[in-house]
This record gives C-alpha cells, sequence and structure tokens, in this order.
C-alpha cells in the first residue's frame, strides 16, 4: 500500500464539480510475475494469486456501487510471452470463467469482451460468446474484460470500418465525429473511464483504452496486482474523491460570475 502524494492530498479548489465515486473504474492489474519471484515461485503462481485479487475487486466495485469496471486482463503485446506462459495464462482464464460464471450471473453482473479474442482457440472464443450471452441483461455492474486487447489496434480496426461503411456509401465523410468514431470502438456503448488505476509502481499505460483515457484520473500505486486490497481500493478512491476535473474549463468561473 503506497501512500498519495503530496500533490494527491491538496485540494485544489471545491469551485468546480467534486469528483463524486467514480462510475468507471478501469484496472491494469500488474505485478503478477514480480509477486511470484519475490516468493521463489513460478510465475503462473503469480497469476493465480492475481486472480483473487479480481475477485476481491468485483467484491469491492459492488460495494462501492460503481456501475462500470474493466479490466486489463492480457494485452495484444502479451502474445509475445513465452507460449508456457501464454497457455497457463489462458487455463486460467478458462477455469475461472467456468468455475465463476454463475456466482457472477447470480450477483447480477454483465460480462462484456474488450479486444480481438479471434486469437484465442476457439473454445476460449465459445465460453467469451456464452458468458457475454448469458449475461447480457444483468445490470448490477458491468465487468468488461480486455483480452487480446490493445488501444492502437482498436482503433486501426475502427478506422477500417469506418472506410468500409464509407465505400458501402452506409456514411459520408461530414459523419465523421468524435462520437461517430466512438461508436466503431469495442467500448462503443460504455462510458469513458472516470478513473484508471495501475499496479506495480509503473507510470504508463501499456496500449490501454488510449481514446478513452482522454480525461480519466490517472492513478499509479506501488501494490503488486496479487496483494491489491479493500484498504487499497478505499484510498484509490478517496485519492480521486480528492481530484479537481476540469475537463480544459477554468476552475472557480461559476464564482465569479
Ligand atoms: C500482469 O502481471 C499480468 C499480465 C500482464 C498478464 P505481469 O506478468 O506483467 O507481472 P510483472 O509486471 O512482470 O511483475
Ligand atoms: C500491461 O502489463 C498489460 C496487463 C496488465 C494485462 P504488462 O506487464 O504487459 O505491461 P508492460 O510490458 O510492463 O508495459
Ligand atoms: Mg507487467
Amino acid at each position: 500500500m503506497v501512500l498519495p502524494t503530496v500533490h494527491d492530498n491538496v485540494k485544489i479548489s471545491s469551485t468546480m464539480d467534486d469528483c463524486e465515486i467514480p462510475q468507471h473504474v478501469a484496472i491494469i492489474m500488474d505485478g503478477n510475475s514480480r509477486w511470484a519471484t519475490a516468493r521463489g515461485l513460478p510465475r503462473i503462481a503469480g497469476h493465480r494469486a492475481g486472480a483473487q485479487a479480481v475477485k476481491r475487486s468485483i467484491e469491492f466495485a459492488i460495494e462501492k456501487q460503481i456501475k462500470w469496471l474493466t479490466l486489463y486482463a492480457f494485452s495484444s503485446e502479451n502474445w509475445q510471452r513465452t507460449p508456457e506462459e501464454v497457455s497457463d495464462l489462458t487455463g486460467l482464464l478458462k477455469f475461472y470463467l467456468k468455475s465463476e460464471v454463475k456466482k457472477l450471473h447470480k450477483q447480477n453482473i454483465r460480462i462484456r469482451i474488450i479486444g480481438d479474442i479471434t486469437r484465442f482457440d476457439q473454445n476460449l472464443q465459445n465460453d467469451l460468446h456464452a458468458v457475454e450471452y448469458l449475461t447480457k441483461n444483468n445490470d448490477a455492474l458491468v465487468l468488461t474484460l480486455a483480452l487480446s486487447y490493445g488501444g492502437r489496434g482498436e482503433v486501426i480496426q475502427a478506422v477500417k470500418r469506418i472506410c468500409q461503411d464509407r465505400v458501402d456509401k452506409l456514411l459520408d465523410s461530414r459523419d465523421i465525429t468524435e462520437d461517430l468514431f466512438a461508436s466503431y470502438l469495442f467500448t462503443a456503448d460504455i462510458p469513458d473511464p472516470d478513473l484508471i488505476l495501475r499496479t506495480s509502481g509503473e507510470s504508463r499505460l501499456s496500449n490501454f483504452l488510449l481514446w478513452q483515457a482522454a480525461y480519466a484520473e490517472l492513478i499509479f500505486i506501488d501494490t503488486l496486482w496479487p496483494d491489491f486490497d479493500k484498504e487499497d481500493f478505499d484510498r484509490v478512491i478517496d485519492i480521486y474523491i480528492r481530484r479537481e476535473r476540469r475537463f480544459g474549463a477554468r476552475p472557480g468561473l461559476e464564482d465569479s460570475e
């Protein structure tokens, strides 16, 4: 658990809209391998412990009445890891889909997948589609799993589909607005994240939600993902609430007019 920096403790002004509980929290769940290495364990042990932290974070999100939780579980660049690690990760994913889905469905959680899942084996693709279909009417929490996901790839597939729709005369170049572009992204009907959290001390996005992150509050903590607990979650929400979101506007304007 890392204390917020001094800046994070300073409330600059209460004149703009003070942040409330974030509606959409997106998490870059990083640090599994370092957690395992520090214990002399194989990397898979870190990923298994990371899966337990996923379960905890879903519980915290529900407790806090967060409406959208997006978890970066496997990036398009993670395909570069060894075949053994990729197979361990996909194996874990299959295992947890089977063991957790009923419970998540009972909790009224909708599961969404973003990313290029055609790179996974057909069985896993079928399981992922089935889970999305089963939970499609649930609305307590939308849990989006970013799998084989990369922000640049997501933008490119959007551009290709827009070009095709232009060729098919379904749209005109003048129709291309930010909203239209966003509707071609995997996240089409998901609001932009209010908060992007990364664990493990790294301060980078690693190709996560590049378009959608435009005005997200970014919070980086040193905790390794398998250690992520309720205290971390509370602290992160607290840092977020103390932030002042400006969206490019002038703070305090409404006081002077
Ligand atoms: C995050 O843990 C999980 C994935 C990227 C799949 P890492 O395996 O990246 O762990 P570190 O960052 O090397 O410790
Ligand atoms: C980002 O973590 C991807 C996920 C957490 C799924 P990485 O560990 O792959 O990112 P880098 O390599 O440190 O940027
Ligand atoms: Mg990592």
